[in-house]
């Protein structure tokens, strides 16, 4: 039988928004939303629910994600169907779908809930949500340059200032084929030390032992060769170029020869943003992303190059440690219930004609309504009593200082005055 707390509770690894982290996640969002704006990205939504097959071979069956963290089941006519793990497979398959790899590039911007099945800590869930652009069918290295240099700009946007951007090549597929044969080499000198899961990997996809989280793995794979030597002269070329163009933008990078992601659709550029949370050792990702040129045909479409990242909002937001602002807003209380349709033509008046947000307390009488709205943080309230209705006016008392006004300030005001005096106080824009 299970137990009440298990039915009327969350699913481990998966939590609700409330107050101040809903708060800080729609700053989050808005912040992220105008920054890739600017880069001239758009909106595109995907379904949460696919066919199991767009994640499973492009994201790479030997990967974690794939082979451990997916949320899969059968659906009631038999179809194998899965909770996303990420934004990017879905994309490319809309891409195919919607028949636009002749409209070309597409620049498109999404969020919203991934699901994988990983062990819950701080800053990993199993529901959690990614912010993500993709840019396909652009091939010079500035499209990767211009990705970062918008990542880099989402965290100038939310004011972080203590991150590192990593970054790596891993090369294009002749070059992955010499490194594989190297890295058989290297690491089948160390297999009993390796982790039982890597031992597999040495068969099946070898590059997957650099990315491993075990500790054993990562003393072995520190010493392991790096990828620079196989590059192809154009891979190489083309990596140079990446972070020549980062240089031009005076962004600072630190090269990362182990970082090769833990998705198995990278070719060329790789990156993470990293940050260390609450003064810990360990760094966490905040942003990860790369080149894919290889998975649009890979999903049976020709050939399209494509950069992209995804942020993790979750871990954004514990990153950000700086003041949210909240707008300022606006209370309208009528005293009596004889003022209260004036008081609430009011209210509704400021919200269409002015775009100002208002709230409209209802409930109890006038000081309590006067004590709750003062409680909700509101910077002024508007008050509509007997007086005010006659004389055509209203009070205005101000709870916090704004604009030229002091906290604690009154001021009487024509009606004729509202909008020259509240618009560029409250007007949300
Ligand atoms: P990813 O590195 O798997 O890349 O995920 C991107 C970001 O999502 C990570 O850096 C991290 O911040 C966040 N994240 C991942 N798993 C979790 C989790 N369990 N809990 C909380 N946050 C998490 C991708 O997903 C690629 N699709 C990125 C990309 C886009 N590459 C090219 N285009």
């Amino acid at each position: 039988m299970k137990s009440q707390k298990e039915e009327l509770g969350t699913i481990r690894g998966m939590r609700d928004l409330v107050g101040t982290d809903a708060t800080v996640f729609e700053h989050i969002v808005q912040c992220l939303t105008k920054v890739v704006k600017n880069y001239g990205y758009h909106r595109i939504e995907t379904p949460i629910l696919e066919y199991t097959s767009v994640f499973a071979r492009t994201l790479g069956e030997t990967t974690d994600v794939v082979s451990k963290e997916m949320f899969s089941f059968n659906d009631r006519s038999n179809k194998h169907v899965s909770l996303r793990p990420e934004g990017t497979a879905s994309i490319v398959r809309a891409l195919l779908t919607n028949k636009l790899t002749q409209t070309l590039p597409q620049r498109w911007f999404y969020y919203g809930p991934m699901f994988r099945y990983d062990r819950p800590q701080k800053g990993r869930y199993r529901q959690f949500y990614q912010f993500g652009i993709e840019c396909l069918g652009v091939k010079s290295p500035l499209a990767d340059v211009e990705a970062i240099a918008a990542a880099y700009a989402v965290f100038q946007a939310l004011y972080i200032s203590d991150f590192q951007l990593r970054i790596n090549s891993v090369g294009d597929a002749a070059s992955r084929k010499q490194y594989r044969a190297k890295l058989v080499d290297y690491f089948s000198r160390y297999k009993s030390e390796l982790s039982e899961d890597s031992q597999r990997r040495l068969t099946t996809n070898p590059l997957r032992i650099l990315d491993s989280k075990e500790a054993c793995d990562q003393k072995i794979a520190q010493n392991a060769p790096s990828i620079f030597n196989s590059l192809t002269p154009e891979a190489l070329v083309f990596f140079e170029q990446v972070l020549e163009g980062l240089s031009a933008l005076n962004i600072p990078f630190q090269q990362d020869r182990l970082l090769v992601r833990g998705l198995d659709y990278y070719d060329h550029t790789t990156f993470e943003i990293t940050t260390k949370l609450d003064g810990k050792d360990d760094s966490i990702a905040l942003v990860g992303g790369g080149r894919y040129n290889g998975l649009v045909k890979q999903m049976g479409g020709p050939s399209i190059p494509a950069v992209g990242w995804a942020f993790g909002l979750d871990r954004l937001m514990l990153a950000l440690t700086s003041h949210i602002p909240t707008p300022s807003q606006i209370a309208v209380l009528f005293v009596s219930d004889a003022e209260k349709y004036p008081a609430l033509q009011l209210a509704n008046h400021l919200r269409s004609k002015l775009s100002i947000p208002v709230l409209f307390p209802t409930d109890g009488d006038f000081m309590k309504r006067l004590k709750y709205s003062n409680k909700l943080g509101v910077s002024c309230v508007l008050i509509v009593g007997e007086d005010e209705v006659a004389k055509r006016s209203i009070k205005c008392k101000f709870f916090r200082a704004v604009g030229a006004f002091t906290s604690g300030q009154e001021i009487s005001l024509a009606h004729s005055d509202i909008t020259t005096l509240l618009f560029p106080l409250f007007n949300a824009g």
